[in-house]
Parts: C-alpha cells; sequence; structure tokens
C-alpha cells in the first residue's frame, strides 16, 4: 500500500486544515471559496500574488491564488474555474462535491508570483488572461492604494466567462476588459509600444498569453514578470545523469535513485508518495529540506543563492551530485 507522506520539518509548520466557509458562484464556470481555520486561529499573513496549496480530496494538491486582502486574518478566499484539462479533476470537486463545513489540508501561503512595491512615477502593466486574473486582484490594490500609474488588460473567451468584473469596474478607464480577442497578440503589441522604459509587466494565465507578453516584453526591453497557470515541461532527467542513493532521515530508508528516474519515482517504488504537484520544478509545493550532501538543482523557483546554500531543494526534478543525498523525509 502506498504510503502518503507530507515533507516533515520546516515546512512542516505551514499545513494547517481549513474548514470551507462559503462558495459563491461569481461568473460562468467560476466559484469562489471562503476559509476559516478550523482551529478558530488567525490566518498566516500573506503578501500580493502568494497561492495556497489544497489537498483535494484524493486527486492531489492544487494550487489557488488568494485574491482577498492579505490583513484579512479572519479568512481567505479563492476562485476556482471549472476546468477540462488535467485539473478538471480537482476543480470537478470543488465544484460539484465540495460543500460548506467541509474540511480541507491546506499548505500556508507561498509567493512564486512576487510583487515588488511600485516606486513614484513608475508604471505597471497588468494583463490577465481568463482566471489568471486571480494572484493580480491583490496586486492591483496594493498598486491603487501606493498611487502609481497602472493599467490592466483583462482578456477572456466571453465576458460571461470573466469573475471580478464588478470589483474591477471600480478602478474605470484602468481596466480594460477584451472578451474573445481576435487577434490578442496586436493588442498587446500595441499596449506595450507605448510603455515607458521603466514599466513593469505581471501577466499571468495561460502559457501562450505567457510567452507572447514575454516576447514583446524582452524586445522592448521591459521588466516583465509572469506566473503560468497551466504547465508545461519535463522532469529534469538527461540523459548523462548517474544513479546515487537517496537516505530519508526521518525514517532512516535508503532509496537506490536510478539514472533514468526521478527522486518521486524512486520513492513510490519503495510505497512512500512524497507531496507533489507541478512535478517540474516550478511550484515550489514538494520542496525538502537536504540534511547532507550536494543537491543538483533543476528548478525554476529557488534563486542562485539558496541554490549554492543547499538548504533545500525541489525533489520531483532535483538530483544529487554527490553520491549520497539526505533529505528531510
Ligand atoms: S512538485 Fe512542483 S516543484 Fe516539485
Amino acid at each position: 500500500m502506498t504510503k502518503r507522506i507530507y515533507t516533515a520539518g520546516v515546512y512542516a509548520e505551514r499545513d494547517m486544515m481549513l474548514t470551507l466557509r462559503r462558495r459563491d458562484r461569481i461568473a460562468e464556470g467560476v466559484l469562489q471559496l471562503e476559509f476559516v481555520r478550523s482551529d478558530g486561529g488567525p490566518m498566516p499573513p500573506w503578501e500580493p500574488g502568494a497561492h495556497i496549496e489544497i489537498d483535494v480530496a484524493d486527486i492531489g494538491i492544487r494550487h489557488y491564488s488568494l485574491i482577498g486582502d492579505p490583513k484579512d486574518r479572519e479568512k481567505w478566499q479563492i476562485a476556482v474555474r471549472l476546468t477540462g484539462d488535467d485539473e478538471a479533476q480537482a476543480s470537478l470537486y470543488l465544484h460539484r462535491e465540495s460543500g460548506i463545513g467541509d474540511e480541507f489540508h491546506v499548505i500556508a501561503p507561498r509567493n512564486n508570483f512576487n510583487f515588488a512595491s511600485p516606486t513614484e512615477g513608475q508604471r505597471l502593466h497588468f494583463i490577465a488572461g481568463g482566471i489568471g486574473i486571480t494572484p493580480l486582484l491583490s496586486m492591483i490594490d496594493s498598486a491603487d492604494a501606493s498611487g502609481v500609474d497602472w493599467s490592466l488588460t483583462y482578456l477572456g473567451r466571453t465576458l460571461e466567462s470573466m469573475p471580478f468584473r464588478e470589483r474591477l469596474a471600480q478602478f474605470g478607464d484602468r481596466v480594460q476588459f477584451v472578451p474573445s480577442a481576435a487577434r490578442p497578440e496586436e493588442l498587446l503589441e500595441s499596449l506595450l509600444a507605448q510603455a515607458p522604459a521603466e514599466a513593469r509587466v505581471y501577466t499571468c494565465g495561460p502559457e501562450t498569453l505567457i510567452d507572447e507578453v514575454a516576447d514583446i516584453s524582452t524586445r522592448r526591453g521591459l521588466t516583465h514578470r509572469s506566473e503560468l497557470f497551466a504547465y508545461s515541461g519535463g522532469n529534469g532527467l538527461r540523459e548523462d545523469d548517474t544513479p546515487f542513493e537517496l537516505v530519508c532521515a526521518s525514517s532512516s530508508l535508503t532509496v537506490p535513485v536510478g539514472e533514468s528516474e526521478t527522486i518521486i519515482e524512486a520513492l513510490g517504488r519503495h510505497g512512500i508518495r512524497a507531496r507533489t504537484s507541478c512535478q517540474m520544478g516550478v511550484c515550489g509545493t514538494c520542496e525538502t529540506r537536504v540534511v547532507d550532501g550536494v543537491p543538483d538543482h533543476r528548478d525554476s523557483l529557488l534563486s542562485e543563492e539558496e541554490k549554492k546554500r543547499g538548504e533545500s531543494m525541489m525533489i520531483c526534478v532535483g538530483r544529487a551530485l554527490s553520491d549520497t543525498l539526505v533529505v528531510d523525509l
């Protein structure tokens, strides 16, 4: 039988149980969910752009951006679109099966999409595609409160399928709703052509949108940050990879990791299911403390400095540069 484990050590205190307190349909195919702590305590603090990780029934861990006010320590809110891709099972469960009073295992906020406090005179462009609007909402509130010049271009399939239209309408002509854009690349090109050199561009949505905005921003020398709402990529394996030994410090289990398998797959062979989500080194769910040995980092999350320190690693794609790697599992 497969044993499910949750990363021990520094990350364990980020785990908590939340109770679903409210569910509202806010747009075509979009449900807003509100959670409070099951133990009645205050919610941990978070920064604009942060997301939580929810263990959805037996389906797996999924990431959802927080959409409320970061200063609100009583509740957290997320929005879930009913999707047709591999996220479908989780979104289907939350839309059709979840009910008020249900408890969920949740990992406290992580921020892979940091919002740098805007400086005076800076211009910010927010570009959202569909449900990709969610991490931008708290950034927009923060930008507006700081008094900088900002604008949002919000693309969607239809107006009815685009949530938060009322909330965003208060900002008047700073917000441009673009349902069913025939040629979004032309729209983005002309939008960013007007951006001054010091402008920052924040984008969230599907990969095609992110790629398009990244390409235009790079050509124009603009600072660009993004968060993907659909992952694509590999598991980090390379042809010249070599085997190594993984030692799980908490259980004293030693697991040989072959040259053509990931740490997650090797653990699975030994009946251990580690906590993962994207399995591509981009979400941070599997971050695990390194106790001894030299990790071979292959994720897109840790900074160069963090990688050099080697204190933690993403075990879904990371390997070992030493013969043995001891991790906090
Ligand atoms: S599971 Fe997402 S980084 Fe490893």
